[in-house]
């Protein structure tokens, strides 16, 4: 059975991507999770606030957050941040050396700013894809949906014009025309689109400075929403497609590429059960194949397509009302 995939012109051995997060800091993790059938990596982000320098880290944030508590020092201790940005660096080139597969960093930001241009440094560092992760929380009512897109656009559009490598665009699903967004985004220059960043919940009290486990729930309970915009983006867009988020198991995969994607991301499965999950999921994976008498993933891709359906948005509607009349007393 054939398990390769294309995701961004790169050639992937198996669907599986190791997501962003500390799996990628050591070589020989990393080693031992190609090993165990990943197809590619994501490092770690950058931050923007790691990145834009004094100006950002100390005066932006020291009168962003004068009257916080935490105090803004907690917020921009250089050591919070997993590798300074020169380490970063040195560890593209070291995971390169160390594998094969293909190494993809990763960006964060959420505001224009000369942090874009650490995009070509990690170009010559040899990484040969770039994840752009625009997490951000628009909380300024005086700011439009339209500017908050604009301005993510515009981020897509400086980084992807300013390397040759795949950009990939990491997003949140709290968009209001999400299918607009991401053919706007097509054309701004994104190679692909990881679907989607995972909203860590707002603590209770908004001073406490201890954050949510960043692992996910193994109920699946993420997946879902993930697959149907799968199923909507992929009848739309020419780029390639990857699934973040309540990856869990080889079904979950099978479900994604039936949806839509060209890979799936995981990461809390491989932190709570290690290397190991990465060969179950294969296994699982390969066995939904064979039961679908699927040869290969592009055989499989998309077979669960929205527009398959003769008026998906009335379909959907239908399903909605149903779902709220069925219950019973
Ligand atoms: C410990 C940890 C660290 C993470 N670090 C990053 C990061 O640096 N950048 C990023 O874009 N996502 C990061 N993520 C989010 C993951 O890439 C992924 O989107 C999220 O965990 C959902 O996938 P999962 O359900 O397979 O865990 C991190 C997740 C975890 C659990």
């Amino acid at each position: 059975m054939n398990m390769q995939t294309q995701y961004m012109g790169l050639k992937l051995e198996t669907p599986l991507i190791i997501g962003a997060s500390p799996l990628a800091d050591d070589s020989d993790r990393v080693r031992a999770l190609v090993g165990a059938g990943a197809g590619a990596v994501v490092m770690h982000s950058l931050f923007q606030e790691q990145l834009d320098g004094e100006h950002f880290s100390t005066v932006y944030l020291r009168e962003m957050y004068a009257d916080a508590q935490p105090r803004q020092e907690d917020f921009i201790d250089p050591a919070a941040f997993r590798a300074s940005p020169k380490e970063y660096l040195a560890q593209i080139e070291r995971i390169k050396r160390a594998v094969e597969v293909p190494v993809i960093a990763s960006l964060n930001g959420s505001r224009p700013g000369g942090w874009i241009r650490y995009a070509e440094h990690i170009q010559q560092a040899g990484a040969d894809a770039l994840e752009l992760n625009l997490y951000a929380f628009p909380s300024d009512p005086t700011i439009s949906g339209h500017d908050v897109e604009r301005q993510m656009l515009d981020i897509i559009r400086m980084v992807a014009g300013s390397v040759r490598i795949p950009v990939a665009v990491k997003l949140s699903p709290f968009l209001s025309s999400l299918p607009h967004f991401a053919a706007a985004a097509q054309k701004a220059g994104a190679a692909g689109l990881v679907l989607f960043n995972r909203v860590y919940q707002v603590p209770e009290d908004f001073n406490a400075s201890s954050g949510e486990n960043a692992e996910n729930h193994p109920d699946g309970s993420h997946l879902q929403i993930r697959l149907y915009w799968l199923a909507v983006m992929a009848q739309h867009l020419n780029i390639s497609l990857a699934i973040s988020g309540g990856v869990n198991t080889g079904t979950d995969v099978f479900k994604a590429i039936k949806a839509g994607a060209h890979a799936a991301q995981v990461v809390s499965a491989v932190l709570r059960q290690g290397t190991d999950a990465l060969h179950d999921m294969l296994a699982e994976f390969q066995q939904s194949m064979g039961q679908q008498q699927c040869q290969s993933i592009e055989e499989l891709r998309g077979r669960m397509r929205f527009d398959q359906m003769p008026d998906p948005e009335t379909c959907e509607r239908v399903r909605y009302m149903r779902a709220l009349q069925q219950w019973q007393a």
